[in-house]
């Protein structure tokens, strides 16, 4: 094994015994999904603002269906996750402990907003979906990969701009399948995360915005993304939300803002294909790293194999930050194709691992 594949090993081993959060359950609060009407009044004051009172539409289509599913499902992962963090503060949880001069106030006080919204968008989906005759989608059990406030609101952040990355492709789909109804409530959410999104910024000392265009994704990389913090068999739903998951990818040294290579992982699903790739290792023209950035072309590079550990499989390539000015969230994917890929769809289409996700700056 070469040496920094065996040095990359070792710190993945260390890595997952020490990062690995407790599996715990999260209970959901406030009735969610199915507050009682006192339930939601307090909820609303909260949120500083109501459910619409406007009826959803009478008719969505099917893929306007499994966006709704996709956004209740996205949103009650983050009720989840915004509850605990609450809690961890509250309980002074090591790793969150505020103090006043942390202006701790201000932060519970915003997260508790931030929660309380959430929760009116997950009811604002499964509204939509129990107007039209459709089963609502129901909470999971999750596990977080955080142990203080600073990788909390470092997470939040991403997963946040996964969720605006993929609101882009509900709102294009709902408007290729008649669904112009559902586009004004998707892009007033947009807009609320857009502002949670500016506030965990700041806390992260970052400029508020992130890029002018926003990085896209595709229905399928925001569900794979959130997936992979759902406790297995926890999901009433998950399995019946029509998009593919992905097999993870992780992305093992973060890249700066530089062109530099980056080192990525991936578990294989079984011994016989890590038999096959470890043979066809010296042929090129097998896999790929694809990133999508801003609303750009997905950028295609060669990934080079640096280590096999029974299952697991380690490569690099080159992360172009230079030549394209990769800032903000780029989502990158192994595919089985060069390309050239047109969108985010298209690289979803060719994708086996992903995404991995890198925010620079
Ligand atoms: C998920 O949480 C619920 C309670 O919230 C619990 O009843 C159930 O056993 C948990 N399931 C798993 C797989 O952890
Ligand atoms: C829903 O009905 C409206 C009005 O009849 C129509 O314009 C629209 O195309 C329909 N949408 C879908 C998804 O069927
Ligand atoms: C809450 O704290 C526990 C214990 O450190 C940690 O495992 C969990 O990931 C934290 N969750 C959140 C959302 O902060
Ligand atoms: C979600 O799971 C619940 C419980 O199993 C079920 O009643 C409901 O029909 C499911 N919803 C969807 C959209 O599949
Ligand atoms: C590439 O991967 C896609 C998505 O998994 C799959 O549909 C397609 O058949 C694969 N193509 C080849 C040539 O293996």
């Amino acid at each position: 094994m070469h040496l920094t594949a065996f040095f990359v090993f070792a710190f993945l081993f260390i890595q997952d015994c020490l990062a690995k959060p407790l599996a715990r359950v999260v209970p959901l609060q406030d009735g969610m999904p199915d507050p009682s009407p006192s339930q939601l009044l307090e909820i609303e004051q909260r949120a500083h603002g109501t459910l619409s009172n406007m009826l959803p539409p009478a008719n969505i289509s099917k893929a306007g269906i499994t966006n709704l599913q996709l956004i209740a499902f996205n949103e009650l992962f983050e009720v989840a996750f915004f509850k605990q963090l609450l809690a961890n503060i509250t309980n002074e949880v090591e790793g969150f402990f505020l103090s006043e001069d942390d202006d701790r106030d201000f932060i519970v006080d915003s997260l508790s907003t931030i929660l309380a919204q959430e929760e009116i968008h997950a009811l604002t989906a499964n509204n939509a979906l129990k107007h039209v005759m459709t089963a609502q989608v129901l909470p999971c059990n999750y596990s977080f990969p955080v142990t203080s406030i600073t990788n909390a609101i470092d997470f939040a952040s991403t997963f946040t701009s996964v969720m605006l990355g993929t609101l882009q492709d509900i709102t294009e789909i709902s408007a290729r399948n008649g669904d112009s109804a559902l586009t004004r409530v998707v892009a007033a959410i947009i807009g609320n995360q857009g502002e949670q999104q500016g506030w965990y910024r700041v806390f992260m000392g970052k400029v508020p915005s992130e890029t002018p265009m926003l990085t896209t994704s595709a229905r399928e990389f925001g569900f794979s993304y959130v997936e992979q913090f759902v406790l297995p068999g926890s999901c009433p739903n998950a399995s019946s939300i029509p998009l593919r998951a992905f097999l993870p990818l992780t992305i093992v040294e973060f890249p700066g803002p530089m062109t530099q290579d980056i080192v990525v992982t991936w578990e294989l699903p079984d011994m016989d294909t890590a038999r096959k790739l470890r043979y066809a290792k010296g042929k090129d023209g097998q896999f790929w790293l694809v990133y999508i950035n801003q609303l750009n072309l997905p950028i295609v590079e060669r990934l080079r194999f640096i280590g096999f550990d029974g299952t697991t499989v380690l490569a690099k390539a080159r992360f172009p930050y230079e030549e394209h000015l990769l800032n903000g969230l780029t989502i990158a994917a192994v595919t089985n194709s060069s390309g050239p890929f047109a969108n985010a769809n298209a690289v979803a289409a060719s994708t086996l691992y992903g995404p991995g996700v890198i925010i620079v700056n």
